[in-house]
């Protein structure tokens, strides 16, 4: 692996990159899920890549595929997706971009739900682990750059600043997914990079032009 690695800032580095939703089952064949294509998060990891950086890619059900040239690690859950994180620590830096799923069915069923049998289900949730928020305030092996993400629908500096203090994560990279804005399951993105600085707004481009200069920008942080 280490032959293929590109030449750049971010050669020596490992960098673990959360993506795509995560499918909570409620029985074998149902579940419930975050909206979320994966784009985001894959472009993050090939722009990492393209730096020579060694990219873990732990990936819900994605409607992408994994970029080639990183150790990509499939998960359905959420608290798959945490053990697979801890799995990979330690890292130099993490990148959550996962649409985690908040909460899972707290008794999902190991046969179908039959509709005509069983009425209509009642389900009960649990709250899933918070990933980011459990390497964020890690007391030992945290990454020295924990990069967090923040899809919101209003408020969006004010809810992200509050939710990178909350979790303890270094940046958040925020962005408004109100329907008006057609980001959502689109090609471009419009963030707003927060942290110890402030907010920082981007101009909307192509999510590959946002995960490169975020790249570039861990690169540097990782330099100092
Ligand atoms: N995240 C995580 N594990 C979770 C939930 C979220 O790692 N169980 C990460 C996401 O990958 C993202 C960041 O936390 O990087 C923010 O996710 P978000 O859903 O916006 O935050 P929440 O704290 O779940 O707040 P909200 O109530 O707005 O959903
Ligand atoms: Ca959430």
């Amino acid at each position: 692996i280490a032959a293929k690695l590109a030449d750049g800032p971010l050669k020596g580095k490992r960098i673990l990159v959360t993506s795509g939703p995560t499918h909570e089952p409620i029985d074998p064949v149902r579940y419930i899920a975050n909206r979320s294509s994966g784009a985001q998060g894959a472009a993050v990891a090939c722009a990492l890549r393209d730096l020579g950086a060694e990219v873990v890619f732990i990936t819900g059900p994605a409607a992408v595929r994994p970029p080639e040239g990183v150790q990509a690690v499939p998960v359905e859950s959420a608290r798959e997706m945490e053990a697979a994180v801890q799995a990979a620590l330690p890292a130099d830096a993490g990148v959550f971009a996962a649409a985690v799923a908040d909460w899972r069915v707290a008794s999902a069923s190991d046969r179908k739900l039959k509709k005509s049998k069983d009425g209509l289900p009642v389900l009960e949730f649990a709250e899933n682990p918070d990933i980011l928020k459990t390497v964020s305030q890690m007391k030992n092996g945290r990454p020295g750059l924990v990069v967090g993400f923040a899809a919101e629908t209003n408020d969006v500096v004010e809810n992200a600043t509050a939710k990178r203090k909350r979790k303890g994560c270094d940046w958040i990279v925020a962005n408004d997914v109100s329907p008006a804005t057609g980001i959502m399951g689109g090609s471009e993105n419009a963030v707003i990079l927060i942290s110890d600085d402030g907010a920082e707004e981007w101009p909307r481009m192509g999510k590959g032009e946002v995960a490169r200069r975020l790249a570039d920008r861990i690169a540097a942080a990782l330099a100092k």
